[in-house]
């Protein structure tokens, strides 16, 4: 309570947006379709778990994913001659300023168990579910009279048509608090035969699984049993190799459970007496469900969601007479719907969330920031703290074990990552990227500046110290000092930010350079706080980190790079020298940064970098960049920018390089107007920071500055 007193206390105090002002800017934005979308669903979920629709409020004719946090799944082992258990790995060595350090990269000559880690485990579609018309080959088109709506507001998702002249209404839930969706169906088709089948998939090995998950005709691959039958309730458990977990269903009335006929896994579900029909499907890994859902998912759903929008910051531009304000609010406001949807997970999200599948269900760590930083700039404590510290404490172990592998201390945080084991899976850039190893500061000090009370700042740093001191460990542990030039170097090998450098030859990457400065003086200041001795150690590389490498009067991707400002092969894939100033504060240690170098990097980046070519998180650091160096213009030019793009429900748009949906887009624009809406320090409030024709009319609340 205090921290959200506090938080208000900071916002805009003339402003407080009525909670009714609230629901009107968000119900604006409910999402209304009449037929399927090729390439989204439309969702219900609480974070853990989440359900994709399609037209019919179920998966009837598009079977789009139900997918948790829990429910992953591995292929056996390869049966090669020694690459047959996962302790055969042995990555490869590879020469790092005159040692050997061993590196979990894919090893050519033990090719099968090095692709095995990285497919496996993969995340689960748990089902599929949808009507049964009593007939076969019903398509989309033989509905008519399709409409659908999905309230932001209490996370209800609408849906209805006919069918052979005959009304169906659906409405769909999810339980905020269990892996459990609820359905009510109102029809006179529901006494003609109209039923439900419950179909279950089995995995492939592709790395991208979008827009569905898994194969239906894979059946003699899995089993699936009917374990418990009354008349109104059932579990079914399904059988993968070494997995199996159990859907619990429950439904209202006298119904009847059809088992399939092999080899189909397709169960359905009659209940002839009735018209109305309320259902839950529950899913668990074991056969009794961790906790009950809700008794009244509606209601609770309603609570909860209408919680969410009301206690957090918001933004409003709704009395801003202009369609870019609109467009961009409507990014704003469904972009939080998903992100809680599909990001506020005990572990970080997949960067398709609980949509789909890409590189297999895992997250990567260094993702983690876009994806988690937004809840607790947004005000939305429960759920950052939901991953944070958690995960990084769970992977702690792991990651102590590969720094002291190379022969480092403290603790290397990997990349794309198995959510049980802490494994990266192998993979060149996998093992040579650095720019995550900061990101547990970043967080520690965004919740530090959270704190209400004098209390709640200790129990934050209680709790992250462990993770930041190993961390701190490692960086200054990394780095590496070079005699010749007197600083300490960061690589190579390395991969930057942008992964599209020889990383045997990049050296003293600009962000990570800036990075590792920021998250030192963020460990240094942690010990001072706790009042206990700062190691020397981390002094003594923070203070002697190379510069950074500047070409042209512009900051350069990294030092030493060949044709920096003149050759288009530099000038494409992430431009993180924004980040310098744009996802960091200014540095506390060293000399101060250049300001005319930051102009300079920005300008040379506008006009030369291959934007048509760059993910949606580039344009979000670009505009917090443009923001600091006191242009709000280009900020919203950035967050509109053609290639930045959200789809009809708000799904931001994959583009060249991944598919849809690509969540740290949405992650990165909540980070930036929150930015524009609370400023940062020493430039705190929403003052100088929106388009000026738009600014009297911007209404904020609730966000603290950011870093
Ligand atoms: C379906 O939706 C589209 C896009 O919103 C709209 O243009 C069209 O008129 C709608 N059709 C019907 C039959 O409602
Ligand atoms: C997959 O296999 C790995 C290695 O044996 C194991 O650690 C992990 O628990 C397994 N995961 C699943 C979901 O079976
Ligand atoms: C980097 O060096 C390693 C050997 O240490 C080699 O296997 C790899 O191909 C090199 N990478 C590039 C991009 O040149
Ligand atoms: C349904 O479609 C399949 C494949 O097109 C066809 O073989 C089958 O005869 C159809 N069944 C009916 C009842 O129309
Ligand atoms: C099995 O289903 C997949 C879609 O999940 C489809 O691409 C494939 O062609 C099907 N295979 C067969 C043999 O029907
Ligand atoms: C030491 O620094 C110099 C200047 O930056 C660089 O050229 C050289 O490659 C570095 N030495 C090593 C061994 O990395
Ligand atoms: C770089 O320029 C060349 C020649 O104009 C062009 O063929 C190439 O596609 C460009 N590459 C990028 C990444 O823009």
């Amino acid at each position: 309570m205090r921290a959200l007193s506090l938080l208000f206390a900071l916002g805009s105090l003339a402003e407080a947006i009525s909670l009714a002002q609230r629901q009107k800017v968000v119900q604006s934005f409910n999402v209304h379709r009449n037929k399927s979308s090729e390439t989204t669903p439309l969702q219900v979920g609480n974070g853990n778990f989440a359900f994709g629709a399609d037209i019919t409020g179920l998966q009837t004719f598009k079977p789009y994913a139900i997918m948790s946090t829990w429910g992953w799944h591995n292929f056996s082992l390869p049966t090669t001659p020694g690459q047959t258990s996962v302790d055969d790995y042995t990555g490869l060595q590879m020469w790092t300023h005159g040692r050997l350090v061993p590196y979990e990269v894919p090893n050519p000559a033990q090719n099968d168990i090095s692709n095995w880690l990285r497919e496996n485990p993969h995340r689960l579609n748990l089902a599929r579910v949808g009507f049964d018309f009593g007939r076969q080959n019903v398509t989309e088109d033989d509905l008519q009279k399709k409409t659908q709506e999905l309230d932001l507001w209490s996370g209800k998702l609408s849906s209805s048509f006919e069918y052979d002249g005959c009304p169906v209404s659906v409405e769909t839930w999810a339980d905020p608090d269990t892996d459990t969706v609820a359905v009510s169906v109102n029809s006179q088709l529901l006494k003609k035969g109209l039923g439900l089948f419950l179909d279950f998939p089995y995995p492939d090995h592709e790395k991208f699984n979008a827009p569905f998950v898994g194969h239906f005709n894979l059946t003699s691959k899995h089993t699936t049993a009917l374990e418990h039958l009354t008349p109104n309730s059932a579990t079914i458990s399904h059988t993968l190799d070494a997995t199996t977990y159990y859907t619990h269903l429950t439904w209202t009335g006298e119904g009847t459970i059809t088992p399939p006929t092999s080899p189909s896994h397709r169960y359905t579900l009659t209940t002839p007496h009735q018209t109305h029909l309320s259902l839950t499907l529950t899913f668990s890994p074991s056969v009794h469900p961790p906790s009950t859902p809700s008794p009244n998912i509606p209601t609770t759903s309603h609570t909860w969601w209408r919680t969410f929008w009301s206690t957090s910051a918001f933004i409003d531009l709704s009395r801003i007479p202009s369609p870019r304000a609109a467009a961009l609010q409507r990014r704003i406001i469904l972009s939080q719907y998903l992100t809680a949807i599909n990001s506020a997970s005990f572990s970080p999200p997949q960067e398709s969330g609980l949509t789909n599948n890409g590189w297999y269900g895992k997250f990567h760590l260094e993702m983690a920031l876009w994806h988690t930083l937004p809840f607790a700039r947004w005000g939305r404590w429960d759920l950052f703290r939901r991953s944070q510290p958690g995960v990084y404490q769970r992977l702690l172990d792991a990651a102590k074990g590969r720094a002291k592998s190379q022969g480092y201390r403290g603790a290397r945080w990997g990349k794309m990552t198995d959510p049980q084991t802490g494994r990266s899976s192998p993979g060149d850039i996998n093992a040579l990227l650095i720019w995550q190893q900061p990101h547990p500061m970043y967080f520690a000090e965004v919740e530090y500046r959270g704190a209400g009370t004098r209390r709640e700042e200790w129990e934050v740093l209680e709790k992250w110290k462990g993770v930041v001191g190993e961390t701190a460990e490692f960086m200054a542990s990394y780095a590496w000092w070079n005699e010749t030039s007197g600083v300490y170097d960061l690589g190579p090998p390395v991969y930057p930010v942008s992964e599209n450098t020889n990383p045997n030859v990049t050296q003293n990457p600009a962000f990570e350079l800036a990075y590792w400065r920021f998250g030192l003086d963020v460990a240094v200041r942690w010990r001072e706080r706790m009042g206990e001795a700062v190691p020397g150690e981390w002094v003594k590389v923070r203070d002697g980190l190379a510069k950074l490498p500047v070409v042209d009067g512009a900051y350069a991707v990294y030092e030493g790079i060949e044709g920096m400002w003149t050759s288009n092969a530099t000038t494409n894939d992430h431009p993180a020298m924004a980040g310098v100033f744009g996802l960091l504060p200014p540095p506390e240690s060293g000399e101060p940064l250049d300001m005319a170098v930051l102009k300079r990097t920005a300008e040379k980046i506008k006009e030369l970098w291959a934007l048509d070519y760059s993910y949606g998180w580039d344009f979000a650091m670009l505009a917090m960049n443009s923001l600091r160096l006191g242009d709000p213009e280009q900020a919203v030019e950035y967050l509109l920018h053609p290639i930045y793009q959200f789809d009809d429900a708000g799904y931001p748009v994959g583009g060249s390089r991944v598919p849809t949906p690509y969540f740290p887009n949405s992650a990165s624009l909540l980070i930036a107007t929150a930015m524009m809406a609370g400023g940062w320090d020493g430039n705190e409030g929403k003052e100088g920071h929106w388009p000026k024709d738009w600014e009297k009319d911007v209404q904020v609340e609730g966000f603290l500055p950011a870093l």
